[in-house]
């Protein structure tokens, strides 16, 4: 890989280990909105996060609509919450619902409030409670707009969180279904990152270690969710491989799992996690594409004779992670109906290449190719 000219910024500060979420308490304002989901108000969870708030004197108002795949009307109605309360903060508390719904609220206050006014713009603190997404430490956030049925992709300068708190105890509740989907998102973020037309060694150094941790700590996090260690290690590897991918974007995988969420609405991760053996084989057809694939296969230490047989192990190695999760290995095993499929095939592919992520893919697809893709990930095989 020959450098090309860009840059490297990860302007987020990021507070890990236990006992981080105190930082919450010495923060220096009166008001903040905190962006979180119902079942993380139900649950009490949300406590971890009042109580630092009232030990440290601050006056807080909580907006819990966020649902699952974020939509416009939600964003709408929290940025209506952020006008009347004009908090110096913006908390997120949640999975990438939350955050990219807290993100949302943010660009779009700013957006009526006028750009540029410093120190008036709220910051934005994002505790993640899923290891996955990487949001924490991205520019990026996923919306859908609910009329047209598509996930669209925002990505700019004011999304970029100022702090993000990593305590891996709040991760220590999450099914193992939700571990294994969100899991498999850092895998694939990672695998993207690694071999997107932007990578350069600084992603490199960050996608290389995520992908080491995934496929050592997700089975064991996957088996048992109290293992401290193994929750630790994998939320550091989502924040890693979200440093990554928030300079080098991503690829088809994802910009296909956006199409498929927002039409269909399975979890994120685990739309990813269909198409990630599908579409290693697919860009490895690419000759660079296959030799950023072998370099994984050798972090790994796989064995291969050649970088198209290097990329197969790989392959073979991410289905092998998925089965150990029991993830669904086709679309048509999560139960979305043959007709409705085939129906919106052409739509989905559309949109697809539409996204911003595919211009950074190592091969640069059709739309027959992407149909085609779609077809293998549907039947499986
Ligand atoms: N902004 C980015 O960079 C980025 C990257 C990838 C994905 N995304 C977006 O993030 C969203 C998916 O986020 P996600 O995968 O984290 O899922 P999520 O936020 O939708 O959460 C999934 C479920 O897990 C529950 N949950 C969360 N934390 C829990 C805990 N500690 N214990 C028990 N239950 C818990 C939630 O209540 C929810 O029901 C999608 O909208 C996707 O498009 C954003
Ligand atoms: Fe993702």
């Amino acid at each position: 890989m020959v450098n090309q000219r860009g840059n490297f910024c990860v302007s987020t500060r990021i507070h890990y280990g236990l006992g981080s979420l105190e930082f919450l308490s010495e923060l220096d304002i009166k008001k903040a909105l905190i962006v979180s989901d119902p079942f993380m108000v139900k649950s009490k969870m949300i406590e971890n996060v009042t109580k630092q708030l009232e030990k440290g004197g601050i006056e807080y108002t909580i907006f819990s609509e966020v649902i699952p795949d974020p939509n416009v009307s939600v964003v709408v109605s929290g940025v209506a919450m952020a006008q009347n309360i004009c908090p110096e903060a913006i908390i997120a508390f949640g999975g990438g619902s939350a955050i990219d719904t807290a993100k949302g609220i943010m660009y779009f206050y700013t957006c009526i409030n006028g750009p540029g006014q410093g120190d008036l713009k709220p910051r934005l603190i994002v505790i993640p409670t899923t290891s996955g997404t990487g949001s924490e430490v991205t520019d990026f956030a996923v919306i859908t707009d609910e009329k047209a049925k598509v996930k669209i992709p925002l990505i700019d300068k004011r999304l970029m969180p100022n702090h993000a708190i990593l305590d891996a105890s709040l991760v220590r509740s999450l099914p193992p279904a939700i571990t294994a989907d969100t899991g498999i998102d850092v895998l694939t973020h990672a695998i993207e990152a690694y071999v997107s037309t932007l990578a350069s060694d600084f992603t490199d150094a960050l996608a290389e270690k995520a992908i080491r941790l995934v496929f050592e700590y997700l089975p064991k996090s996957y088996q048992n969710g109290s293992d401290d260690e193994a929750r630790v290690k994998m939320h550091n590897a989502s924040a890693l491989a979200g440093m990554a991918f928030t300079h080098t974007s991503l690829g088809i995988n994802h910009s296909m799992a956006h199409a498929l969420g927002g039409r269909f609405h399975i979890p994120h991760g685990r739309a990813n996690g269909i198409l990630l053996p599908y579409v290693i084989d697919y860009n490895s057809k690419e000759e660079k594409a296959a030799a950023r694939y072998a370099k994984i296969s050798e972090l790994l230490g796989l064995n291969f004779i050649s970088e198209i047989y290097a990329a197969k192990e790989l392959r073979n190695m991410v289905k092998k992670l998925k089965e150990d999760l029991d993830m669904p290995a086709c679309l048509k095993e999560t139960g979305i109906s043959e007709v409705e499929f085939l129906a919106s095939i052409e739509a989905l592919a559309a949109t697809a290449m539409k996204d911003p992520c595919t211009k950074t893919n190592p091969r640069v697809p059709t739309r027959d190719d992407i149909e085609n893709l779609f077809k293998k990930a549907y039947y499986g095989g």
